[in-house]
């Protein structure tokens, strides 16, 4: 590691809540007192087409930072939110999606950004949680996941829908204590992927073995209260399963799974029925204090637009691992 990402570790200890300021522009944690511009400043977002429409809503906000923890740090120029990014709590997982991050056009390319994304990445990680993720849809989204240490673990071939669905990349971070936890399966095919070699490579990650849990399916039961309803993010008409019992009773234009990954029996299975496998999380799910590698499987129903060119390189990568 080089002496200047080193020096960016330290930094990720910060204490919470401190104030930073550059440039006329003041960074800072969200407060109650903030919800009306953050709201203003989601309603214009992605020319008004952005889909989680509860971000449009003051008291939402206020709910959200404090009742259900988000981390939410904005950037203030004269009083005016100009940018926002938020630290999703998925509890199930010990997890927190890095995401939500919208900057006012005129205040582009001034590194907001990427600080404020740096800001939730720290603070999630003080907090505890195990692994920080997101989701990318755009060139500098990609390179602000490389400097947050978040390498891409995936693709996700149309789960968002802001005007058109969207292939988004995946990236994600596992702590520390994420890594020391992670254990993988004894001889499983997937792991032959040069594609899955080349993540544990980036990602550091030591391979103890052990047994697996018998789960097949994994995802949070009850964060998302409206899975069955055919949704995960409001707007976007997409369906994350999380039993294999509800799955051929759900239809929506986007279908996701994720499953513990030395269950090849069910990737195949999943394959059989057209889904793609587009991921591959390490130490996504925790069961008896160790956690445990998963991959991602996905199927879309209608054609999802890739945003940038660049995209195409992880997608290939992954149409390259073959299960027999
Ligand atoms: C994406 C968005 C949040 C970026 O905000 P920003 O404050 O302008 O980004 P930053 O200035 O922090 O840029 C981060 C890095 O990307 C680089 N970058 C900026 N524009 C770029 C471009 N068009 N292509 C590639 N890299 C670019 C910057 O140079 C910077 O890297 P550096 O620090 O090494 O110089 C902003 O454009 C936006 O709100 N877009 C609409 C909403 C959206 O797409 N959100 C992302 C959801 S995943």
């Amino acid at each position: 590691m080089t002496g200047s990402a080193e020096k960016r570790l330290e930094t990720e200890m910060r204490a919470e809540g401190e104030v930073e300021r550059r440039e006329g522009i003041e960074f800072r944690s969200a407060g109650a007192k903030d919800a009306e511009g953050i709201a203003e400043l989601y309603k214009k977002a992605y020319d008004g087409h952005y889909p989680l429409r509860e971000y449009f809503e003051p008291g939402w906000i206020v709910n959200a930072i404090k009742k259900q923890s988000y981390i939410w740090q904005i950037a203030v120029n004269k009083n005016k939110v100009v940018g926002s990014s938020v630290g999703v709590p998925c509890n199930w997982n010990k997890s927190f999606e890095i995401g939500r991050t919208i900057i006012t056009d005129n205040f582009y390319n001034r590194k907001i950004a990427k600080t404020l994304c740096e800001r939730v990445r720290s603070e999630g990680f003080t907090q505890g949680f195990e692994i920080g993720w997101g989701t990318i849809r755009n060139e500098v989204m990609y390179n602000i996941s490389k400097y947050l240490f978040m390498p891409v673990v995936g693709y996700l071939p149309g789960m968002h829908k802001p005007k058109v669905r969207e292939t988004h990349l995946f990236c994600m971070r596992p702590s520390p204590i994420a890594k020391e936890k992670r254990r993988v399966p004894k001889q499983c095919p997937l792991y032959q992927s040069s594609t899955v070699k080349e993540i544990t490579k980036e990602l550091a990650l030591d391979s103890i073995i052990s047994d697996y849990p018998p789960d097949v399916v994994v995802g949070p039961n009850s964060d998302y209260a409206v899975l069955l309803k055919l949704s995960y993010h409001g707007g976007d008409n997409s369906t994350i399963i999380n039993s294999i019992d509800n799955f051929d009773k759900l239809a929506a234009e986007y279908l996701q799974v994720t499953l513990l990954a030395d269950k090849t029996d069910a990737i195949k299975f999943f394959s059989r029925l057209g889904f793609e496998l587009c991921a591959f999380l390490p130490a996504w799910f925790e069961g008896d204090g160790k956690r445990y590698d998963c991959v991602t499987m996905a199927s879309c129903g209608v054609k999802a637009v890739l945003p940038e060119k660049m995209f195409l390189s992880t997608v290939n990568k992954f149409k390259k691992i073959q299960l027999k």
